[in-house]
């Protein structure tokens, strides 16, 4: 076999696939003169909810506000213990600290990278208030037996999907399952609005603070204010934040959004020739499926590097990878690992199967406009460097 020579170009790991559609409808809003929360951040919370299924969906700036946002109308208090995965985005943790709410964090199922009903039974305590199942990468938590652990301990459950728009449990989309469901719209995530986030659910009753709290806490939004139909009074009912959805935003998400299947089609595609060129690389850890019925949204593709069985570490790997141009990421180095944790009194050996994953995880290019032949230089660049760097 020849060996892979450099790439002439970097392959990124992730890019945004961002059509003329959303183009010309940002350059609409830009000329509308309304650029901020307006008609189209109403038509794309509407069209969102449709497309889930769910009674309601508010829009943000950001999942990170969503998730903050959500606690509090959740009820979080100080003292309350919010549970979440200790593989996961720093801010599904950091909020709860915004909260005011302590963070507990439970271990993951290395197959999965996602907390189970047992890892999450292992920490719950009676200050126990709120879950947060993390579907990682994607791939939907085992949602009916973790609702019944919450329902017997009278905790709510707040799923973060910042990966997982258009993924399925059981036949049921996420974001109709828990009692709130926070949705990601970065840059890197299957659908963007630029930054922007989601929070969607069925019980009506958390909908108004979420509404509240994501804009100062005042009773009237602008558009409603500023329009033709509306009055210019307002009240502030509660110190709520600045996290609203500008219409710029919401104006690449309402095309995002017609796409969003045929984007997450298209990275199961790409993901299945990745399992077929390295299920027999024992070097890399690949997930396995769940028994249960899922459809999974694929938002990474996430290799463990068994640096136990090479010359290189997980680093190592990234760095030879990037020197033959292609890029990678890492997600995610484990919450408790962070300096910010440790101070909290957080210490490595408490999640064992965490810190394994975070020592290994390496996110390897996965996005819809990825052409065959970036996949192959992939597979070929990957291939090479583990060859080379065996554990003879
Ligand atoms: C699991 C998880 N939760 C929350 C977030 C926060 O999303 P956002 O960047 O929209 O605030 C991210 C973003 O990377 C994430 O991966």
């Amino acid at each position: 076999m020849t060996a892979f020579q450099k790439r002439s170009d970097y392959l990124p790991f992730s890019k945004p696939t961002i059509g003329d559609e959303e183009i010309a409808e940002v350059a609409d809003s830009m000329r509308s003169g309304w650029l901020t929360t307006g008609p189209k951040t109403q038509r794309f919370a509407e069209a969102f909810k449709n497309y889930i299924g769910c009674k309601y969906a508010v829009p943000l700036n950001s999942a990170t506000a969503g998730l903050h946002v959500a606690y509090i109308a959740a009820g979080a208090r100080p003292f309350d213990e919010i549970v979440t995965s200790a593989m996961t985005f720093a801010s599904t943790a950091n909020t709860i600290l915004h909260a005011g709410a302590k963070p507990v964090l439970a271990d993951i199922e290395v197959e999965t990278l996602n907390v189970s009903p047992d890892t999450l039974k292992a920490v719950f305590s009676p200050a126990t208030r709120i879950i947060v199942p993390v579907h990682f990468a994607g791939l939907p938590c085992d949602m009916d037996p973790i609702l019944k652990l919450a329902r017997e301990r009278n905790a709510i459950v707040i799923e973060d999907a910042a990966h997982a728009v258009g993924a399925q449990y059981k036949g049921r989309k996420i974001g109709t399952i828990g009692d709130m469901t926070v949705f990601s719209f970065h840059p890197n995530k299957n659908m963007t609005t630029g930054e922007g986030g989601m929070v969607a659910g069925n019980d009506e009753q958390y909908r108004e603070q979420l509404e509240l709290l994501s804009f100062h806490g005042m009773n009237k939004n602008a558009w409603k204010r500023f329009s033709a139909t509306g009055t210019p009074h307002y009240a502030i009912d509660i110190p709520g934040f600045k996290y609203n959805m500008l219409d710029i935003q919401a104006a690449i998400g309402l095309h995002q959004l017609v796409k969003i299947d045929a984007f997450n089609r298209r990275r199961a595609e790409l993901v299945k020739r990745y399992y077929e060129a390295f299920s027999g690389i024992e070097e890399l850890g690949l997930t396995k499926k769940p028994s249960y019925e899922h459809l999974h949204a694929w938002h990474l593709f996430a290799p463990l590097v068994r640096s136990e069985k090479l010359k290189i570490d997980r680093d190592g790997f990234m760095q030879a990878l990037k020197e033959l141009n292609i890029g990678t990421g890492v997600h995610y180095r484990a919450v408790h690992m962070h300096p910010l944790y440790e101070k909290l009194g957080f210490r490595r050996g408490q999640f064992p199967k965490a810190e394994y994953v975070s020592d290994r995880i390496v996110s390897l290019p996965l996005f819809p406009s990825m052409t065959e032949k970036d996949q192959e230089d992939v597979i070929a660049a990957v291939k090479q460097v583990i060859a080379k760097n065996l554990n003879k």
